[in-house]
Formats: C-alpha cells, sequence, structure tokens
C-alpha cells in the first residue's frame, strides 16, 4: 500500500456540489488532482468552465489544468439544472469572474493526455453527465490501461430525482452512461442512495459562512444554498452530494459497497435513464426462459458513514 498521493482527475458540471467536491479534492493531502474537465449540466459548459474556475482559484489550485468539453449529451437535448443550483449553476452569488481560461484544447484530449501521462494509474471521477467518459472510452480506448478504477456519482439504486427512478447524471445523457459502464475498468457508483444522506449540520454550515478565508466562506454559502425545491427548511443544512464520491477515493472503507450487475435503461418512456441494480439473490423466470445476459458488474454503493464523510471533508476543507 503506498502512502503516495492518489492521481485523480474530476470530469463536473460545476454545480453547488461539484464545487464543494472540487474544493475537498484539491486540499486533501491523499488525493493529487491533476486536472478538471467540464461537460454541461446542472448549467451550459461554458458557465460550467467558469465556474469550475472560480472554485479552483477559490482553492488555491490555480496551477490543475481545465478543459471546455461536451455542451450536450450525446443524443438527448441539454436539459439543466438551474432551478436548483440558481441560474449561474453556482447558487448566484455574485462571484467574480475568474482570472484563468480554460486549456485551449478540449476536454477529452485533456482526459487522455493527462491520464496516459500520470506515473501511477488514475482514478476518475466524474461527477457529472457522463457524456465526456463516453466520448473519451470510445474515442481512445487505450486510456484504459492506465486507469485504476472509475468513482462516478450517478445512478441510483432505489428512487431517482430527475425522474421517479432516474438519477440526474445518468438521465440526462443515458447512453453514455451505458458506454462508462462498460469501459472494462473497475468501478464505483456512488448513487442518490447515500449522496442524499451525507448533510453538513447547521452549525458547521454557519461557522464555515464567518470563516476568515475566502474559501471558507465559498464552502458555507454553497452548502447554505437551498435547492429552491426544498427551501422551506429555516436551518439550512448543506448536502456534500458530489464531495462525498470524493471523500470515498480518499477514504473508501466510509463506503459499503456490494458488487452487482447494474444496466442503464434506455427505452424511451417512464424507465429511461434509471439504473437498474440486480440484487436478487439468485436468477428468475427471465433467466429460465430467455437464458442469462452479460451486464457490466459494479461495486454499488448501498449505505455509507455520514459521520465519517462529513468530519473528513470539514477536517481537509477546513485545514484542521
Ligand atoms: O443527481 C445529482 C447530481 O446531478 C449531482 O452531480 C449534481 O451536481 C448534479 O450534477
Ligand atoms: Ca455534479
Amino acid at each position: 500500500m503506498t502512502d503516495q498521493p492518489i492521481p485523480v482527475i474530476m470530469d463536473c458540471d460545476t454545480g453547488i456540489d461539484d464545487a464543494l467536491a472540487l474544493l475537498f479534492a484539491v486540499r486533501h493531502p491523499g488525493l493529487d488532482l491533476r486536472a478538471v474537465t467540464c461537460v454541461a449540466g446542472n448549467t451550459d459548459v461554458d458557465g460550467v468552465v467558469r465556474n469550475t474556475l472560480t472554485v479552483l482559484e477559490h482553492a488555491g489550485a490555480g496551477d490543475v489544468p481545465v478543459a471546455r468539453g461536451a455542451e450536450r449529451p450525446l443524443i438527448e437535448p441539454v436539459r439543466v439544472a438551474r432551478h436548483v443550483h440558481g441560474e449561474d449553476g453556482m447558487g448566484d452569488l455574485g462571484l467574480p469572474a475568474p482570472a484563468r481560461r480554460a486549456v485551449d484544447v478540449d476536454a477529452v484530449t485533456l482526459l487522455r493526455r493527462e491520464i496516459l501521462a500520470s506515473p501511477r494509474p488514475v482514478t476518475l471521477i466524474p461527477t457529472a453527465p457522463l457524456t465526456n467518459i463516453a466520448l473519451l472510452l470510445r474515442t481512445h480506448p487505450e486510456v484504459t490501461r492506465n486507469l485504476e478504477r472509475i468513482v462516478f456519482m450517478g445512478g441510483a439504486v432505489t428512487t431517482g430525482n430527475a425522474t421517479p427512478v432516474a438519477e440526474f447524471n445518468v438521465w440526462h445523457d443515458p447512453e453514455a452512461a451505458a458506454v462508462l459502464l462498460t469501459a472494462g475498468v473497475p468501478i464505483t457508483m456512488y448513487g442518490l442512495d447515500v449522496f442524499k444522506r451525507v448533510l453538513v449540520p447547521a452549525a458547521d454550515v454557519q461557522r464555515l459562512r464567518a470563516g476568515a478565508e475566502p474559501r471558507l466562506r465559498l464552502a458555507g454559502e454553497l452548502l447554505a444554498h437551498r435547492d429552491p425545491a426544498t427551501s422551506g427548511d429555516p436551518t439550512p443544512t448543506g448536502g456534500l452530494g458530489d464531495a462525498g464520491a470524493v471523500c470515498a477515493v480518499a477514504d473508501p472503507d466510509g463506503l459499503t459497497t456490494e458488487l452487482l450487475p447494474v444496466e442503464v435503461s434506455l427505452a424511451p418512456g417512464p424507465t429511461r435513464g434509471q439504473t437498474v441494480v440486480d440484487r436478487r439473490p439468485h436468477p428468475g423466470e427471465a433467466e429460465i426462459h430467455h437464458g442469462t445476459r452479460e451486464q457490466p458488474l459494479v461495486d454499488v454503493a448501498l449505505d455509507v458513514d455520514v459521520e465519517r464523510y462529513v468530519k473528513l471533508w470539514l477536517e481537509t476543507v477546513e485545514g484542521i
């Protein structure tokens, strides 16, 4: 077991919780954030690039290369989530424009370059629709030789958010998610079932908002941002959201997973974008009558140590 930092690359649609994930990834000593790529999702891809650069500047990581990626899914139109993340995708905090620009290559090119250049296998952490990842895997499948694992925030074992059964990142580009699942490298699915449980208590949110450093105040304001759909709560408690997936890379023992078959429903209609996780103890009549189908096996997150990840995230971001 090496004590060298894990090389990681994130693919984001920054976004409130993508920002919380980036703040953590930059500061955790066990992670080496080598690049960030951007894709349309929570807001348009240019807004994602702007927000990502802004967050990295606040985190003191202005040297991490950022690249612009897909501005729409493979098949579907863009269907942004401004109703959750605000018009600018970052809670409409009125942050100044970033000083830096994205690199002059596209996301797929940067992903390939940085994955193959890494001296040790990279852990790829998509926290957004998987369009860039699908394009990468189809354009440069050779990258898998230097990928340790893909830990993606997406999918759901039980209840969806974009639809009753589909989680937003998968729902936004179901075909891309299906490509991801057949990448041929180990995959961890950090889905809504654990995503929605990791909440920072109100007292910690208020402490961050009063923090001395811009990074802390940004973290506090992001955590305090209420999804207008649930803004009735008088004492905002901030969901770490995507940041939990990065915590799972830094501290995998805080997550309980099971290797299970997972398929993405691509059929038009009420199940499109659903991640169908097969938790049956044995095959059923479908297999008896129609034979078994080869299905991708994924390490699916079934439980999370909430206190452990909240403590880890707070200590890392606050530097204590
Ligand atoms: O469904 C939650 C996911 O969709 C998160 O990654 C959030 O940032 C949005 O991208
Ligand atoms: Ca996201």
